[in-house]
């Protein structure tokens, strides 16, 4: 070990929920706020399509929540999802007062108050989408970066891969955490942690989500003793730009909410005979179509129409998606766009009260490495930059109330790397990695089997041996930590689903193709868990 840090809060994790938890916390709270890469380069960058809340006037929080249980199938936590949606106007007012500039609509000219656009996506009854244009992502990024930058209480350091949890006298007390620039681990020690370290999208083969999707937080909580639930939930994004050089480009489902067809290669309109609300039925039912009619046809993608709109128009509402496709040769205001689905985002994770408390005293989990009962067997559509500045703004809250209780971090031990190696063999890395992202691509994705899952379970065992082996006798880096991590959460999205004897939201098995009466979480413990238990 070369250095060491104290704070007292550490935050893994810098998208819209490690930024907007770190700003809410007082100014005189020290705060560590670590990233894997450069600044903006996480999950929340990326998010196309924008973020739900009620605004409208003939919207209300009733109808949110109603159509966020609907889309859960059964399995929503209600409190969480009241507590969401009617938080869901103030975190819009909040981010207007760190500058994000949110899109207006264009049929109220003149200075007066002018009301935001709202666009619409699938599951929701309302136009109740607020955004900026086709990059609300970055937007929000762009902006809550600005500000921690410019807070002279939050200290950000830059590629940092976090490795594991220190954990004394049943208490989370910082993080041993690699510094990929000087390849040494570092110990990081505060008085409460926060994991706001996004989901684990990248076990899958085909995912629109960027490199660092790879369940870091939710492996180290479970290490830590944390239960981690519903993990067989894993949202397919139905629309994925379909081109051989095109890495993981969403095409956002605003499209769908501003009217574009899915067609099948010959041209035939399809949504409608699987579902009445066609191509805003919600991510499930749309994603399972999609792939049923791949494989009916033997299809390579399905293509996405929205060419009946004038060019103006997706000019300013698209711009992402248009450039991105221009680059492929696509023009979007002309023809079809060719995608296909691909993993998006994790419904569950670790298990957090409406405080974002895990089960470990001063742990707190926020954003997709939580699991808070809001998005239950389905995520609905934009609901989870919301969640993210929601239980951001709790958790920031708790932390406050209870921090001059909690005593200073006791000295935990450096890393000891005195009986590794440097690595000669990365091709264990690199090729586990691949092998991990397909099996889980064919034998844990859309559709599911009781065989397949087996064989997947099998393959992750043995690969969790002999990534074990490595971690034991070699330097760690970014990569096999990365791989550790998913390996970890691909074994409990395999647990998760083996375990779900029905089909309900994002988990369909030809096995038990019914719903059960019944709804049920799938919590998993581990066999260290505390005995005080927070959720
Ligand atoms: O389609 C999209 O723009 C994605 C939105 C979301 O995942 O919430």
């Amino acid at each position: 070990m070369t250095n060491g840090y104290t704070h007292d809060v550490l935050v893994i994790g810098s998208g819209a929920a490690g930024l907007s938890l770190a700003l809410h916390l007082p100014p005189d709270c020290r705060v560590a706020l670590l990233t894997k890469g450069e600044l903006n380069q996480g999950s929340t960058y990326y998010a196309q399509g924008g973020m739900a809340a009620v605004l409208h006037d003939r919207d209300t929080v009733d109808s949110h929540v109603e159509d966020t249980l609907a889309a859960g199938a059964g399995l929503c936590k209600r409190e969480a999802v009241e507590f969401t949606v009617r938080n869901s106007r103030r975190c819009v007012e909040w981010l207007v007062s760190q500058g994000v500039d949110f899109d207006l609509r264009e049929d109220q000219p003149g200075s007066g108050d002018r009301e935001f656009h709202l666009t619409r996506e699938g599951g929701h009854s309302h136009r109740r989408i607020i955004h900026a244009a086709d990059r609300t992502g970055s937007a929000i990024s762009e902006v809550l970066t600005e500000r921690a930058l410019a807070a002279p209480n939050i200290e950000i350091f830059t590629h940092r891969t976090a490795v594991d949890l220190v954990v004394k006298q049943g208490r989370c007390q910082g993080a041993y955490i690699l510094n990929q620039q000087t390849g040494h681990v570092e110990l990081f020690q505060s008085r409460a942690v926060v994991l706001a370290t996004g989901g684990a999208s990248k076990a899958y083969l085909y995912t629109s989500n960027p490199d660092g999707a790879s369940g870091d937080g939710i492996a180290m909580a479970w290490r830590a003793g944390c239960r981690v639930a519903n993990l067989e939930f894993n949202q397919f994004h139905p629309t994925c730009l379909y081109h051989p050089r095109a890495k993981s480009f969403l095409i956002t489902e605003a499209i769908r909410g501003e009217g574009g067809r899915l067609l099948l290669p010959d041209g035939e309109r399809f949504m409608t005979r699987f579902d009445d609300r066609g191509e805003l039925a919600s991510r499930d039912v749309v994603a399972r179509a999609i792939d049923h009619e791949m494989k009916r046809l033997g299809a390579d993608c399905v293509f996405l129409d929205i060419s009946h709109q004038p060019r103006s128009f997706l000019e300013s509402h698209f711009p992402t998606v248009m450039s991105r496709c221009l680059e492929f040769g696509i023009d979007i205001s002309a023809e079809p766009i060719p995608v296909v689905p691909a993993a998006h985002y994790t419904c569950g994770g670790i298990l957090v009260d409406t405080d974002s408390r895990t089960d470990l005293h001063g742990l707190y989990a926020v954003g997709e490495a939580s699991c808070t009962g809001l998005h239950g067997a389905n995520r609905m559509a934009s609901n989870s930059l919301l969640e993210c500045l929601v239980f951001a703004e709790s958790a920031a809250k708790h932390i406050t109330a209870g921090l001059s209780k909690l005593a200073a971090p006791h000295d935990a031990p450096p890393w000891d790397e005195s009986q590794v190696t440097d690595s000669d063999e990365d091709v264990i890395i690199s090729h586990n990695w691949d092998e991990l992202r397909r099996f889980m691509w064919d034998y844990v994705g859309i559709v599911r089997t009781n065989k397949r899952l087996q064989r997947a379970q099998h393959r992750v065992q043995l690969l969790q041996a002999e990534i074990a082996e490595y971690y034991g006798n070699y330097k760690v880096s970014n990569d096999l930590l990365e791989l550790r991590n998913l390996a970890m959460v691909a074994e409990l999205m395999i647990r998760c689903a083996i375990s779900r004897r029905e089909s309900r939201g994002l988990h369909y098995t030809l096995d038990y193709p019914d719903l059960l009466p019944e709804a049920e979480d799938t919590v998993l413990r581990p066999d260290n868990a505390p005995r005080r238990v927070a959720a």
